[in-house]
């Protein structure tokens, strides 16, 4: 650890922050893994008040010390404890593992919340009138996990006629502030749960003017995300009238259960504590979702998967039938920063939609005129200047504001990185005075986004020409930007988000992550009206566009609660299965998608199996599931102990956890795609799929596409189904013939049945260099060993 704090200033900082922190006591979480023997919570929450004794001098400060015991749907608790006590704790037989409750962050890419910049905005005012809500239908229920949502938003009304809530459902709408159970919750929000014990003892009290006690969104993101997975239909929606139609989550009739586990600390914006997380999680499973959407996340260096409650939560959820759904991140296109990579749940990356707004500059009267991207709804006019004559070396950040007045001026700003440098350059303008900006940026970079002053981004070939225009001018040029109009059709699209965080996973090298991709850029879904679109606006909406893999993931949660309510009886597995072997890669123009951030074609690090296709994912043809069997293998692969696996696993079905002698690797998982990251001499790789179509023949071919350097060879070719055999199996056998380290190659496996393409991504990467056996002869030249 401490040698790799030493190359990042900022996180050796903290290092010693949390050394001088070290005297005292934090949050920690004691994972004991499954509930043992007899499902009593009564008995398991006495269990741990036993274990937590241990390290105490009296019962009572054990007691005042326990946050949460874990007692539902996975024993364990969390606790203040010294580091001693901690360590002290992990040595007691039954106990998993033991880890410092972490904050996880939302996954918006417009956080707001750099640098400290002053909050003299406008405060949202607290609800004081909550509207009545009426009627309305289905039984798949969608567990968010978020900042709660705005319950009077159209998109949780409830639809005429809705059924009654299911029977099994057991969870519960938890009164709050500005939060009425009887008013609020309906046939549609049927469950409302918040969790704040981890939160307020790592950030001090709530704050209860700049945020709710209760699961009523303050921030916004809940309302966004869980709008985008099961909002009611809505008509005529829009913000400020673009993007105008149709709001409609991926699964209007699903049934939302709130649970609010993300909080505001002003002014960094959303915190979600592993504490409160996995609180969530023990609820959620014993409660009855069926799907659960988590938009969030920890930026590398990852955790190990039982150190880290979003991978214990899901990894129990999954063993319960439940899927979860994450984010992937925010942190590309740089490699390999990919987050929530455990293999049991799924993992969303971003892309663009068809749909754009592109606005019109004209400079001294059709002497120059541009395209650029805004949402600027009236026209502007004025004149034009150079961010030079008002920031130092032209870079528009504040600090370099030579605090001139731009009063009048539409200010051209080049910018060359992500979306916080082109933030800085909105705030800085706009405390400028200056009555827009030309934001420049390199292509596929930066998408248009709601402003706090009207912003037009303009690609650099553009800007450019305008950069030159300027410097060739006498006097400064006179500028009309036109109102923005909503385009679709765009073409190409999708186009992967350059923000959308790429593999392969720094911690689970044979797993694919992410795994698949869905939009997240300018989405359009619910916000509370009492929140500004911006942070530093005073406008009020019921709409608002929002970037970055938290919009992306609870799309992906809207379509697997949709194949859940066509298939209730699809595992987990299964569903994932569904939605990856029918995922596209092509674009709009038949060609490879797009990668943001690079302009080269995208790759499953990028993109994983593919766009995903809910059409196609309700009938995938066949599917690729996984049975506790594939979770003990993929635990001995990662070395964990049959000791520790019995422990974790629910092993009802089977009758012990033996790690197969012998060959212990991941790649022989039965995910529905393949990666083998250190293929150094010939290898085959059984998978098992089976049949789910209706269909009265199940006849499937597989072809292949082989990835660079590697000979693949499928057998049997030839899949055939019959009433007798739902499951068959095949085998993959991959012969490295170059010498080669440390690249990726792609390729994929492809079965056909004359209907369905169920399609796995083929990720192999040929290490040879250091061992010469079985390479061919007809490459290598240059190799001295
Ligand atoms: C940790 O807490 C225990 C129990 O309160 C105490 O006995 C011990 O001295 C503490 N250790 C440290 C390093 O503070
Ligand atoms: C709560 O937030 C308000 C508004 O930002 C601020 O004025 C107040 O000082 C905060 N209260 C505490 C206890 O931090
Ligand atoms: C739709 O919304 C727009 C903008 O909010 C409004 O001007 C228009 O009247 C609405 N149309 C209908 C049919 O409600
Ligand atoms: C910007 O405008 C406001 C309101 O007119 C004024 O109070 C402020 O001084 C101006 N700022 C600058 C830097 O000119
Ligand atoms: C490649 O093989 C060498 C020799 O076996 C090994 O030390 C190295 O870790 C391998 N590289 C990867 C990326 O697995
Ligand atoms: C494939 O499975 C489905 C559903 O389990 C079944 O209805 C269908 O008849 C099967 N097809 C064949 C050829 O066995």
């Amino acid at each position: 650890m401490a040698t790799a704090f030493q190359y990042f200033g900022r996180l050796s900082f903290l290092l010693s922050l949390s050394l001088v922190h070290s005297a005292s006591t934090s949050v920690y979480i004691v994972y004991l893994g499954q509930i043992n023997h007899v499902n009593d919570p009564l008995l398991t929450s006495h269990y741990h008040s036993q274990l937590l004794t241990i390290v105490f001098d009296s019962e009572a400060d054990a007691k005042q010390s326990m946050l949460y015991s874990y007692k539902h749907s996975f024993s364990g608790f969390s606790a203040k404890l010294n580091s001693t006590q901690a360590t002290r704790l992990s040595g007691i037989k039954g106990v998993v593992s033991v880890f410092k409750s972490k904050t996880l962050e939302l996954h918006t890419t417009r956080s707001w919340d750099f640098m400290g910049l002053p909050l003299d905005y406008m405060t949202p005012k607290l609800l004081t009138t909550p509207q009545q809500s009426v009627y309305g239908s289905h039984d798949v229920i969608v567990g968010v996990f978020d900042t709660g949502i705005w319950p009077e938003s159209a998109s949780f009304k409830e639809e005429e006629c809705m059924k009654p809530i299911p029977r099994r459902w057991k969870g519960k709408c938890c009164a709050g502030q500005k939060f009425d159970p009887s008013v609020h919750c309906s046939k549609k929000v049927i469950g409302a749960r918040y969790y704040l014990k981890g939160f307020e003892e790592e950030y001090g009290k709530l704050n209860t003017s700049t945020e709710y006690r209760s699961v009523r969104d303050y921030l916004g993101h809940g309302t966004h995300t869980a709008s985008i997975a099961v909002g009611s239909i809505v008509q005529n929606a829009s913000f400020l009238g673009f993007a105008q139609g149709i709001a409609r989550g991926g699964n209007p009739k699903a049934r939302l259960a709130v649970y609010k586990i993300c909080w505001n600390y002003e002014p960094d914006g959303g915190k979600c504590t592993e504490a409160d997380i996995l609180a969530a999680f023990d609820d959620a499973l014993c409660d009855g979702v069926d799907v659960i959407s988590a938009s969030l996340g920890l930026s590398p260096p990852l955790y190990p998967l039982f150190e880290s409650s979003a991978d214990i939560g899901s990894f129990h959820a999954t063993q319960k039938g439940v899927s979860v759904v994450f984010s992937a991140g925010n942190d590309g296109p740089t490699p390999a920063l990919v987050q929530n990579v455990s293999p049991w749940s799924i993992c969303v990356a971003a892309a663009s939609i068809d749909r754009n707004f592109p606005t019109q500059i004209v400079l001294d009267n059709d002497n120059l005129v541009l395209m650029g991207e805004s949402l600027i709804t009236k026209p502007i006019n004025g004149r034009l200047a150079a961010a030079r004559k008002y920031f130092e070396f032209g870079e528009c950040k504040l600090e370099n504001w030579n605090r001139k007045s731009a009063a009048g001026r539409i200010i051209l700003c080049f910018s060359t990185e992500g979306s916080d440098v082109s933030l800085e350059a909105e705030v800085a303008t706009w405390r400028a005075n200056a009555s827009g900006l030309i934001l420049v940026e390199p292509p596929t970079l930066q998408t248009v986004d709601v402003s706090i002053l009207p912003t037009v981004y303009l690609d650099i070939i553009q800007g450019t020409k305008i950069i030159h225009y300027l410097a060739q001018s006498q006097r400064t040029p006179v500028i009309r930007i036109s109102p923005s109009t909503t385009v679709i059709k765009k073409s190409p699209a999708p186009i992967t988000a350059y923000f959308s965080s790429r593999g392969p996973s720094s911690i689970t090298p044979d797993v694919l992550k992410p795994d698949i991709t869905a939009p997240g850029v300018t989405i359009l879904a619910a916000w509370p009206t009492e929140t500004p679109p911006t942070l530093f606006d005073k406008r009020t909406v019921k709409w608002n566009f929002q970037a970055g893999t938290s919009m992306s993931c609870p799309h992906v949660s809207g379509v697997i609660s949709l194949i859940k309510s066509l298939h209730p009886d699809w595992s987990p597995a299964a569903l994932k299965s569904a939605i990856l072997t029918t995922a596209y890669t092509k674009d709009t123009t038949h060609d490879t998608i797009l990668g943001g951030g690079h302009m080269k074609v995208s790759d499953p690090f990028d993109i994983g199996a593919g766009h995903i296709n809910p059409m196609k994912a309700m009938d995938p043809g066949l599917v690729y599931d996984m049975t506790t069997i594939d979770y003990i293998m993929y635990l001995c692969s990662i070395a964990y102990t049959e000791g520790h696996i019995r422990r974790i696993v629910s092993l009802s079905k089977i009758s012990s956890a033996t790690c197969p002698k012998g060959s212990k690797k991941a790649y022989n998982i039965n995910f529905p795609s393949i990666m083998v990251s250190n293929l150094q001499s010939q290898i085959t790789i059984k998978r098992t799929v089976r049949n789910v179509s209706i269909k009265k023949t199940a006849i499937y071919f597989a072809s292949v596409v082989k990835p660079h350097g590697v000979e693949v060879s499928v057998w049997p070719s030839v899949l055939i189904f019959s009433y007798f055999k739902d499951e068959l199996s095949y085998y993959v056998t991959l012969t490295p013939t170059k010498k080669s380290q440390e690249r990726f190659n792609f390729g994929e496996i492809i079965l056909f049945d004359g209907f369905h393409f169920v399609r796995s991504p083929l990720i192999v990467r040929v290490n040879t260099t250091c061992t010469s056996s079985t390479i061919s002869a007809d490459t290598g030249n240059d190799v001295a060993n």
